[in-house]
């Protein structure tokens, strides 16, 4: 009977172990997996660079969010978003990296999955006809979309995004800045920190942008542009 009753606490004592070690994973922030293989955006995007990119970099930016977060149970379980809108309540000894790490995990996250093989035609339907109405012309956004990917001194972002009316803009962020604070719906980014495209593009950041546009899944951008 004594053994019985031993079995069933060690039981108990596993069974609730578990549970708490999921519910502690369950709030931690993890890299998600890419929807194709990290040779699929070859010769675009090589293989080695989505590995080193989505496996270290991303991996370290979620890395630190999960630790940063780690002294403070109250914030964990929040989104990105959450935490990105509300980044003047994260305490100040936190708030830097909240802010650069979350921003990393979701500028990074939205990236590998506004990329896909085979997607470098032009946009059709609503986002072609609002990229028409809004920049004159495809050519003409390009252009305009090349040139704020360039223009973005050090590492950072080139956005388009939307606003509530469905009117696009296109914008620059700073190293993880993301657009969600500035109220309005990214449809497509380029991430142009050199750790995006130094090993088969070294320094000619203007090469990269040109050959992005191979892989950028416009399915994927209209899905957003109409969402609301
Ligand atoms: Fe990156």
């Amino acid at each position: 009977m004594k053994k019985i009753i031993a079995l069933a606490i060690c039981l108990m004592a596993l069974i609730t172990s578990s549970a708490s070690a999921l519910e502690t994973n369950d709030k931690k922030f993890v890299v998600p997996p890419l929807k194709y293989s990290y040779n699929a955006l070859e010769p675009y995007i090589d293989e080695q660079t989505m590995r080193i990119h989505h496996d270290k970099h991303h991996e370290a930016y979620v890395g630190n969010l999960n630790k940063a977060l780690d002294k403070y149970p109250e914030l964990q379980g929040k989104t990105v978003e959450q935490l990105l809108l509300n980044i003047n309540k994260v305490p100040s000894d936190i708030r830097e990296t909240v802010r650069n790490n979350a921003g990393g995990h979701y500028n990074h996250t939205f990236f590998w999955n506004i990329m896909s093989p085979n997607k470098g035609a032009n946009p059709k339907g609503n986002v072609m006809k609002a990229i028409e109405r809004d920049f004159g012309s495809m050519d003409n956004f390009k252009k305009l979309f090349k040139q704020a990917a360039l223009d973005r001194f050090g590492s950072g972002w080139a956005w388009l995004l939307k606003d509530n009316s469905g009117k696009l803009s296109i914008v620059s962020t700073a190293n993880q800045d993301t657009p969600i604070q500035l109220g309005l719906k990214p449809i497509i980014a380029i991430d142009v920190w050199e750790h995006a495209y130094y090993l088969k593009y070294q320094n000619k950041r203007a090469d990269y942008i040109d050959a992005w546009w191979n892989v950028v899944n416009w399915d994927r951008a209209e899905e957003l542009y109409n969402e609301r």
